[in-house]
């Protein structure tokens, strides 16, 4: 017996040393983890159950029956983060590049159906060069069967993809279908080709940082959602994310117990807004001092920063943050920030974590650039990521809220529960200059006529009143009370309920 168990001991050192100890310490030369390691940091101490340790390849062809590795490039099994079950699949790029066969596909969907039978989170961590090309179409195949069951579980589990290394081909196909994407700043890369395929194809000479590198897809292509220094940053970031999102789109977020009073009020956000309406505040410090403890997940930091995206709590509940920023374009609404807002709303709706709406937009960007680059049907995603998601929404019109852009940010017209303004709130067509201008056309050389046209609009519609008296902003509130209003609003919200008509799904404007 004794003989076994060792054996067994045996067999499981050789399947932890994957492609070897040569190839680990490569790993670790160019500063990246091994799978195992990165497992181990991100799930919590002693909870990783491994699956699937002995699985090998059968391909034969190239001489691969020579060449078998137990675990076959991936490592697959679930764990706890901070006590919640998660799934999780590694790669490992010490053997044979991470590179995906007919049999690493299968331990990759033991997990996926385990994650979505048992309604619990998915963690995918990949470093791998695609399929591996010495199976031919039993990996493309392989990999159509991780495709499928990301569309399956979207919307299900929460599907989380960590690039950690040369990412290419199925590598980067199979994150870019789940929920969000991190990566590692000078490790990782994402690209369906790499650059030599694309030297050869379009004789364009790149590097792999300039095409598919980690400030490539945080801040040009939007493909990733953020990028940490390094793997163990990376990691630990993603247990603190974890922390704020639902286990699956039925159990509610997580309650966290919190030591900020619901009721604290910030007397330094009465002075918030500058005295001239053209001069710009930070909203992320609005954010930060209206949430629990100043704690705000950002998703897309460093993509159209004229919109703030990301996760806090209040009262220990997760709330999706919508927020336009004033410093960056004056936080209008073009087509990136509509986009990066749309699969945010669309995210929490997804998985019922409510979402606050903080408004300060001067309109969409006018031009060609953006009508050109189908500014109309970008905005129209964010329009309709509001009026269709069902979770509740409460709304904070801090200053401008102008035109279209107005209707679009979560307003009581498209499906607000609670929508508040602050006394400096400005909700009309557009600012008073422009409307004067437009409206008075004909006294346009006159100075002081209009200008006394300008003031005139500035005086009746720069201010909530309009909307309040209209029952369109439930209540004009005092800045410093934010938070606790805010707080006031989830809560009465808490058991709200509404339905859609009955579709096999809706056509957004994609
Ligand atoms: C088999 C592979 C492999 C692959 C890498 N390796 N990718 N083996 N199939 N797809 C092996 C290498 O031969 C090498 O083995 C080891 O992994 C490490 O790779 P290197 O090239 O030495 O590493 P690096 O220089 O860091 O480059 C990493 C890389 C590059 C950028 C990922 O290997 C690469 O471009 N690989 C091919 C990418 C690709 O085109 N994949 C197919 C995509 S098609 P040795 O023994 O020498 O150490 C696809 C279809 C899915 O995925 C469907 C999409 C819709």
């Amino acid at each position: 017996m004794k003989d076994i168990i060792d054996e067994l001991e045996l067999r499981r050192d050789n399947a932890r040393l994957g492609g070897g100890q040569a190839r680990i310490d490569s790993q670790h030369v160019k500063g990246k983890l091994t799978a195992r390691e990165r497992i181990e940091l991100l799930m919590d101490e002693n909870s990783f159950e491994e699956f699937d340790m002995f699985v090998e390849h059968r391909c034969t062809e190239f001489g691969m029956e020579k060449t078998k590795v137990p675990g076959d490039g991936v490592v697959t099994g679930w764990g706890t983060i901070n006590g919640r079950v998660v799934y999780v699949f590694a790669k490992d790029f010490t053997v044979m590049g991470g590179s995906l066969s007919q049999s690493h596909a299968r331990k990759i969907t033991k997990i996926q159906d385990l994650a979505l039978r048992n309604r619990a989170p998915i963690i995918g961590v990949f470093d791998a060069g695609g399929a591996r090309i010495q199976e031919g179409v039993d990996a493309l195949g392989g990999y159509g069967e991780v495709f499928a069951r990301n569309v399956q579980a979207s919307g299900v589990v929460p599907q989380i993809s960590v690039i950690m290394g040369p990412c290419a081909g199925g590598d980067v196909y199979s994150p870019a279908m789940t929920d969000f994407i991190f990566m590692v700043k000078d490790t990782s890369y994402m690209f369906v080709t790499g650059p030599d395929v694309v030297k050869t194809v379009t004789n364009e000479t790149v590097t792999a940082e300039d095409l598919g590198g980690a400030r490539v897809h945080t801040t040009k292509s939007s493909i990733a959602d953020r990028a940490y220094e390094n793997d163990l940053e990376a990691l630990l970031q993603m247990r603190r994310l974890m922390d704020f999102l639902p286990s699956n789109n039925k159990s509610g977020v997580p309650e966290l117990p919190s030591g900020d009073s619901p009721d604290r009020i910030d007397t330094s956000l009465d002075t918030l807004i500058p005295d001239n309406p053209n001069k710009p505040y930070d909203m992320r410090e609005l954010i930060l001092k209206v949430v629990d403890e100043a704690d705000f997940f950002e998703i897309q930091e460093a993509y159209a920063k004229n919109i703030i995206t990301g996760f806090a709590r209040m009262e220990g509940r997760t709330v999706g943050i919508v927020a336009n920023q004033p410093m960056v374009l004056a936080g209008v609404l073009d087509s990136d920030a509509s986009r990066k807002a749309a699969r945010f709303v669309r995210f929490c709706d997804c998985f019922d974590i409510p979402i606050v709406t903080v408004v300060d937009v001067p309109g969409f960007l006018p031009g060609t650039a953006q009508e050109y680059g189908g500014l109309i049907k970008h905005g129209a995603k964010l329009l309709f990521a509001f009026a269709q998601a069902t979770v509740p929404k409460v709304t904070v019109i801090t200053r401008k809220a102008y035109g279209g852009a107005y209707d679009v940010m979560s307003s009581k017209h498209i499906g607000g529960d609670v929508n508040y303004a602050w006394p400096t709130a400005e909700i009309a067509v557009m600012g008073a200059k422009g409307a004067a201008e437009i409206l008075y056309r004909s006294e346009l050389n006159d100075p002081v006529k209009i200008k006394a046209r300008i003031d005139e609009y500035q005086a009746r519609f720069a201010n909530p009143f309009v909307a309040a008296e209209r029952g369109y902003i439930d209540e004009v509130i005092t800045p410093s009370a934010t938070r606790k209003r805010v707080c006031r609003a989830l809560n009465m919200l808490r058991t709200k309920q509404v339905e859609n008509p009955w579709k096999k799904h809706d056509n957004i404007p994609l």
